[in-house]
């Protein structure tokens, strides 16, 4: 099976987690898309989403699901999104899309995280994936140095040799040779560093289940 056939396994495999009658969070990137996909053959069967991105505000009303603002719900049933890595205790390195700090937003909101990934994303230690982190940019550069200080090398994500601006103005700085063995502790350090908006360790947002797919099927995890 194609990793693009993988992703539409378990973008299927979500509408299970999705419960009736209730406004739910999606998440960004492509698995997510193919979820959404998914979502739109039961869309009379829920209210509405709330959304993490703007493009995937746009595919989810492109497809007749009503995308609510963040602060007009007071929680989510649940939340559906992807993952750049995912441990053995539902931790998360995620961002590769640059929409991480819409991504914990919405997270936090939802009584569940339902992560899809396919098996490529399961890791035993975080850090393999270059760590997105959305900074302010006049920030920038002392958080690489706090990042260097780490033994680690922050490198700022450019579109077409410029910046790239997220969809809260801001940009992103992906962080490589890291090893991360605590991933909470990790995340509560990087959070407090000024000019850090949001870092891409999803540890105080953790997966609940994961659904990852492999070539004999979805396996599903609980944590
Ligand atoms: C976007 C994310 C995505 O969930 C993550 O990058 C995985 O994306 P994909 O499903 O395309 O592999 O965190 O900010």
């Amino acid at each position: 099976m194609t990793q693009d056939e993988l992703k539409t396994l378990v973008g299927q495999a979500a509408l299970q987690h999705v419960p009736e009658g209730e406004i739910i969070g999606v998440g960004t990137g492509s698995t997510v898309n193919k979820f959404i996909e998914a979502l739109a053959t039961i869309k009379d069967s829920i209210r509405g989403a709330v959304s993490s991105s703007v493009a995937s505000t746009e595919r989810l009303q492109a497809l007749g699901i009503e995308v609510f603002d963040a602060n007009s719900v007071d929680s989510l049933g649940v939340y559906v999104d992807g993952a750049d890595e995912i441990d053995d205790r539902g931790y998360m390195v995620k961002g590769g899309g640059a929409a991480l700090t819409r991504e914990k937003i919405v997270a936090a909101l939802a009584k569940r995280f339902v992560c899809i990934v396919d098996e490529s994303k399961c890791v035993s230690q975080l850090g393999r994936f270059p760590l997105p982190v959305e900074v302010i940019p006049m920030a920038a550069s002392r958080i690489s140095h706090q990042f260097d200080a780490m033994g680690a090398h922050a490198v700022l994500r450019e579109v077409d040799g410029q910046p790239l601006v997220t969809d809260n103005g801001q940009h992103i700085l992906d962080v490589h040779g890291l090893q991360i063995q605590d991933p909470l502790a990790f995340e509560q350090q990087v959070n407090q560093w000024p000019g850090v908006v949001t870092v891409g360790v999803f540890a105080l947002q953790r997966a609940h289940v994961a659904l990852i797919g492999t070539a004999s099927g979805v396996k599903t995890k609980t944590y």
